[in-house]
């Protein structure tokens, strides 16, 4: 619709019958692509734009800017197309009342597809958040760049990528995924901060089923290619997976609570009603005596945190490693943590991208770290090394070393070898380290390390079986305690475990005056 052309009136129209022309324009714009389009949406089990907005943000409190806006493109008949705000609603609002800006592409007009007008109003508000220090909540539901459009679409892309890019590490960026997002659209979301995702609703992929059944012949569904299952279990492309857009929505107004609005701000702080004080006597049975067997770090991580809450983030992605938000005294903390549940707790290829990811986003927001170490070393395999174990693993230690947040870290049980650095050690810049009277920090786990040190004791015995089981106790007795660690200063106190929470809630609010800069440059070159 021309607006300008559609609503003349009469020179000598009464402002009244104006006001009643621009209701009447505002209205028709809020349907989008009108009743039948909102009803395929619905029957689909989608919303539309701006209920996901109504939802997402405080009651009430979304602005819309740009209502007007209008595609310019005159191919394929464009001309006669109407596109109510050009297939994306774009504003601000308030999440718990603080300022947010957010962008929800409309499906219902022209499948959400992305031209040049549309993506001068994404980036208008990409510009708005980063200028006020706010972050910026982007809703994707959009059949990519618009066909009609050519190189202005991706071009618009291209801007937007751009803004991603410029604003990272300045306002939190979170994406979310509620229909189709599709070829180089993809990379926009993958720029951000946080990708969620919902299942049976969202999909994302370079190339679709059928390029793929061209290409290289596989058979594959766009769920199975690219569904929330996928990009969260095996790619590790997103970071949350919710099983209804209500509770999606919902869950990203959780995330924000524990997010500072920009990279100049801390976290908001929360009053506990949780004593501080808390001694958890179960932390002292918890971790079994007997160094292989299993136990749940999630529990141990629950057990320390203000009111056992523990807000995970890729928690079905490389599970062997754990990353997420807690609160110590009504303050965010991140924690990674190894789980000994999960390929015994080793440090592979997948688990080092995670924690360095999340390392670096709770450093840029001014997010302190909690590590706790219950690790083995690094994976062992031809698989892991042909992948470039070397190069991710880099990235754990890279992201703790560059990190100048708060850094605690807690040996549970075992820390050994480069694993035992890559978990934040003190040579990595841990402020404060603590060990449990069970840890164990040594070169290599007792095992291996008896077979390459008492290798001749062992094969010269009447009795190798025996003669290395004792001599793996005698290296564990001799070597793997946390005594000898503490001793050098590397651990600085071994402490019951039941104390923890207080402890750590004690060294956290130490290190809040903690002020650390890096050398000036123009940035570093963690191994990607
Ligand atoms: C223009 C589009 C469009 C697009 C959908 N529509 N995608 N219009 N450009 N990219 C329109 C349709 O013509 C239709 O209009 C309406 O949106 C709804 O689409 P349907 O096909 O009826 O919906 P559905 O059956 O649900 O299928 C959704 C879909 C499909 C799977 C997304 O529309 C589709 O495959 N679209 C094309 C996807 C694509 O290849 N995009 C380009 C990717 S490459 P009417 O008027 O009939 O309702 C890319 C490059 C980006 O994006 C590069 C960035 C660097």
């Amino acid at each position: 619709m021309n607006y300008a052309k559609g609503n003349k009136t009469k020179g000598g129209a009464k402002l009244k019958e104006k006001i009643e022309q621009l209701l009447e324009t505002k209205k028709k714009i809020e349907l989008g692509g009108g009743e039948k389009r909102i009803e395929k949406q619905h029957s689909q089990g989608k919303l539309t734009a701006r209920e996901r907005i109504n939802l997402l943000l405080d009651e009430g409190s979304f602005v819309e800017i740009d209502a007007f806006v209008e595609h310019r493109c005159t191919n394929f008949g464009m001309e006669k197309t109407e596109a109510p705000a050009d297939g994306v609603v774009t504003g601000y609002g308030t999440i718990d009342g603080r300022l947010v800006f957010v962008y929800a592409q409309d499906f219902t007009v022209l499948g959400g597809s992305l031209g040049e007008m549309h993506a001068n109003k994404i980036v208008k508000v990409q510009q708005m958040a980063l200028k006020m220090g706010a972050p910026i909540i982007g809703i994707n539901d959009s059949g990519g760049a618009r066909i009609q459009e050519g190189v202005d679409a991706l071009s618009g892309y291209g801007k937007i990528f751009f803004n991603n890019t410029k604003a990272s590490g300045v306002i939190p960026q979170i994406s979310v995924i509620l229909g189709p997002c599709a070829g180089g659209a993809v990379y926009s979301p993958a720029l951000t901060d946080f990708i969620f995702m919902v299942d049976g609703v969202s999909r994302m992929f370079i190339t679709g089923p059928q390029v793929i059944k061209t290409v290289t012949g596989e058979d594959v569904t766009q769920e199975e290619l690219g569904g929330a299952n996928t990009h969260n279990k095996i790619s590790g492309v997103a970071h949350f997976m919710d099983n209804s857009e209500e509770e999606c929505l919902n869950r990203i107004r959780k995330l924000l609570s524990y997010l500072p609005s920009n990279n100049l701000e801390n976290p908001p702080a929360y009053q506990t009603e949780d004593d501080i004080n808390r001694v958890e006597e179960k932390l002292n049975e918890l971790v079994p005596v007997n160094p292989n067997k299993p136990y749940d770090m999630k529990e141990i991580i629950r057990l320390l945190a203000d009111n056992n809450e523990f807000f995970e983030v890729q928690e079905h992605y490389a599970q062997n490693i754990i990353t997420g938000y807690i609160r110590l005294n009504g303050k965010t903390v991140g924690v990674v943590a190894n789980q000994p549940r999960v390929l015994a707790g080793c440090l592979d290829i997948n688990a080092s991208d995670k924690a360095a990811r999340f390392i670096r986003t709770c450093d840029a927001f001014n997010i302190p770290l909690l590590s706790l170490v219950d690790v083995p070393g690094f994976l062992p395999g031809t698989d892991q090394e042909y992948g470039g174990i070397i190069r991710h693993g880099a990235k754990m230690l890279y992201a703790f070393s560059e990190a100048t947040v708060p850094k605690v870290t807690l040996i549970v049980r075992k820390a050994y070898g480069g694993a035992y650095l890559a978990m934040c050690s003190k040579d990595l810049g841990a402020d404060q380290v603590f060990a449990w009277p069970g840890a164990e920090i040594a070169v290599m786990g007792p095992e291996g390390a008896a077979n390459i040190i008492f290798k001749k004791d062992i094969k010269n015995s009447d009795n190798p079986i025996e003669t290395r089981q004792e001599k793996i106790k005698e290296y564990r007795d001799t070597v793997a305690n946390p005594y000898i660690a503490a001793a050098r200063g590397f651990v600085d106190d071994i402490i019951v475990p039941s104390t923890t929470r207080p402890r750590l809630i004690s060294a956290f609010d130490m290190l809040q005056t903690k002020r650390e800069t890096n050398p000036a440059k123009k940035h570093g070159n963690i191994p990607v």
